[in-house]
């Protein structure tokens, strides 16, 4: 999978994806990632990516032109599956959506910005506008790489067995089941006994109960909901 990532701010995503399991994703070569700076694709002395909104009001609007040609130079070379505007008023991110985007080849994600982007880049060249949530960030940088993170480590290759997403809260639509490591008592709270039986069996019972306990507890929307 080839991941590109367009963005005013390149150094925003420099580090969360340099750790960890999306590091070792890219030194495995099961995928790669490349962000593109807009200002390397502007023509004038400062550089700009932004201006003020026609009709006036607040903040800035990251201009067409060079979305326009960083996006349009990348489509040159590859056939983009899907290209993902991160904004806060697109179709809001989940389990579902990541595992649909897991088995793309190629995906181009485009970082909002500012008060936000002229329209025409919406219009030509999103095909999916995509939001982590009901709240606003100050770009969709981060929204990108949650995004990203969630999308990785489940690309077929990049968790290890022991690493498992198909155990994952909410990959079955259930949240996970409460998790225990040594010592077996720890400030007077004990593991519960069954996980130390040694019975697979019993030990499978009692995580399906407790994953269902919680959900229902937490999140029944997800019981309710069709995934
Ligand atoms: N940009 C600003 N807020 C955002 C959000 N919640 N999701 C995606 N992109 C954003």
């Amino acid at each position: 999978m080839r991941i590109d990532i367009v963005t005013g701010l390149p150094k925003l995503l420099e580090s969360p994806l340099q750790e960890s399991i999306l590091r070792r994703a890219q030194e495995k070569k099961k995928v790669e990632i490349v962000v593109h700076d807009l200002r390397d694709y502007t023509h004038d002395k400062h550089k700009t990516i932004d201006d003020t909104p026609y009709g006036g009001g607040a903040g800035m609007i990251l201009k067409p032109e060079p979305i326009f040609e960083c996006v349009e130079a990348l489509q040159a070379q590859r056939q983009y599956e899907e290209v993902i505007l991160l904004t806060p008023d697109g179709e809001v991110f989940n389990q579902r959506l990541a595992n649909e985007l897991s088995i793309k080849n190629n995906l181009l994600l485009i970082c909002g910005h500012y008060k936000g982007v002229d329209e025409r880049v919406r219009e030509a060249l999103v095909s999916r506008e995509i939001s982590i949530g009901d709240y606003v960030l100050t770009g969709g940088e981060l929204a990108a790489a949650v995004l990203v993170d969630a999308v990785v480590r489940l690309v077929p290759g990049v968790l290890n067995d022991g690493e498992s997403a198909l155990s994952d809260s909410f990959q079955d639509g259930l949240l996970g089941s409460p998790q225990y490591t040594r010592p077996t008592e720890f400030k007077g709270m004990k593991v519960p006994d069954v996980l130390l039986s040694g019975n697979h069996a019993d030990v499978e019972e009692w995580r399906q109960q407790q994953r269902l306990e919680r959900t229902k507890s937490r999140r029944n929307d997800l019981l309710e909901t069709e995934k």
